[in-house]
């Protein structure tokens, strides 16, 4: 009868008589019970590259707890490109480097684990990694099952090395099962720059999927970063994020820019995965990425992510639903001197109210206002705060 419709529908849009969607509908999205938040971790690749080590990530969780990240909500501790040897063993695994990792993953996991925290690990969808080392195209299973014995808790896995001309979806679909046939809950991050038509397939794929180019460490790349991110806005929700890519917060930035870098990832609910030093973090590093007001947004559900609302050029204002029926709100400078960002509640789609509270997520203060937002915000930098009407006051939203 199915296959009767379907006939009849093919001949009837042969003979011009129906309008068939263009677009199949979107497939079914990814429901491993993990990322039901935007997930927040550490990452080795920003700072250390190809020098990653067992010491690096035992001292990097060590940092994670005592730092109050731990507490702040950063969980899982990742291992990027470069763990491995060069090739794989005779039955085929693949074998961490003895000399950066002497004690094996296992041990390290073990260890991870100790801490209250959770170890992730990185190949790609080809033949090798972008750094040259085997990856798990053709090697799904064999790789996840090695994985999951030895305790992982997260695979980032990226886009390089030959791809034998298979699509994205199918290389990628083909490590979702094989990370689920494992039967350890194990987050899926993809990682494959926003191409390949990632948007239509990586939500029903992963826990979050890249959305962009490789981030570095200046206010420049931050910037042409953030600028692709509104096309994406639709695909997030629980379970499943946008990942404008890690965070450079404690890098080469300002602390000014590193301000606004990190809330603008929060407000696109965006995987809060640092890139830095946690051992030798400043103290007002420690401080931006340990701000529970700001984590607290990026964690927050109000039904999509936050994206662009007005651009008057070099001053961008950004807003992001919040489940509670307020709005946040960043007042973006991106020009060379200080300038004055404003809007009104009105723009911001909150309902009118006799007076509104504005609570500034930097100063942890709270004014009031009668329907206009408006900031002196440095250069390369933000002004992050939540707008609702104020308690006690009707609001008709
Ligand atoms: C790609 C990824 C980066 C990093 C490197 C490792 O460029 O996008 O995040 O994992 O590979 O080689």
């Amino acid at each position: 009868m199915r296959r009767f419709f379907g006939l009849a529908v093919s001949l009837a849009a042969a003979a011009g008589l129906l309008v068939v969607p263009a677009a199949t509908p979107p497939d079914t999205p990814l429901d491993n019970g993990l990322a039901l938040t935007p997930q927040l971790g550490w990452n080795d690749w920003n700072t250390f590259g190809c020098t990653v080590t067992d010491s690096l990530i035992r001292e990097t969780a060590d940092a994670l707890a005592s730092s109050g990240m731990a507490a702040a909500g950063y969980e899982y501790v990742t291992i990027d490109d470069c763990w491995s040897e060069p090739a794989r063993n005779a039955d085929g695994d693949l074998v961490p480097d003895p000399d950066k990792f002497p004690q094996g993953m296992r041990a390290l996991a073990d260890y991870v684990h100790g801490k209250g925290l959770k170890l992730g690990i990185y190949s790609s969808a080809g033949v090798t990694t972008c750094a040259g080392y085997p990856a798990s195209l053709d090697h799904e299973r064999r790789d996840a099952d090695l994985w999951a014995s030895w305790g992982i808790d997260y695979l980032k896995y990226d886009n390089c090395g030959n791809t034998e001309g298979r699509p994205g979806r199918e290389r990628y679909a083909a490590m979702r099962d094989a990370l689920t046939a494992t039967g350890r809950p194990i987050l899926f991050a993809l990682c494959n720059w926003g191409v390949d038509d990632v948007h239509s397939w990586g939500p029903a794929t992963g826990n979050s999927w890249r959305t962009t180019v490789d981030i570095t460490d200046s206010w420049a790349s931050v910037l042409a970063i953030l600028d692709a991110q509104p096309d994406w806005a639709s695909r997030a929700r629980p379970g499943g994020w946008n990942d404008p890519d890690m965070l450079e917060v404690g890098n080469n930035l300002t602390d000014t820019e590193a301000r606004a870098h990190f809330s603008l990832w929060a407000l696109l609910n965006a995987p809060l995965i640092a890139g830095n030093d946690l051992r030798t973090m400043t103290d007002a590093t420690r401080s931006i990425l340990t701000n529970a007001e700001v984590i607290a947004v990026d964690q927050d559900w109000g039904g999509s992510q936050g994206t662009k609302l007005g651009d008057l050029g070099d001053q961008e204002i950004w807003r992001k639903p919040m489940s509670d029926g307020s709005v946040a709100v960043v007042l973006l400078n991106r020009a060379d001197a200080d300038a004055t960002v404003s809007t009104t509640t009105q723009a911001l789609g909150l309902g009118s109210a006799s007076g509104y509270a504005v609570r500034d997520l930097w100063t942890h203060t709270t004014g009031s206002s009668d329907g206009t937002i408006s900031a002196t915000v440095p250069a390369h930098g933000a002004t992050m705060v939540i707008v609702s009407a104020t308690p006690g006051i009707a609001s008709d939203r």
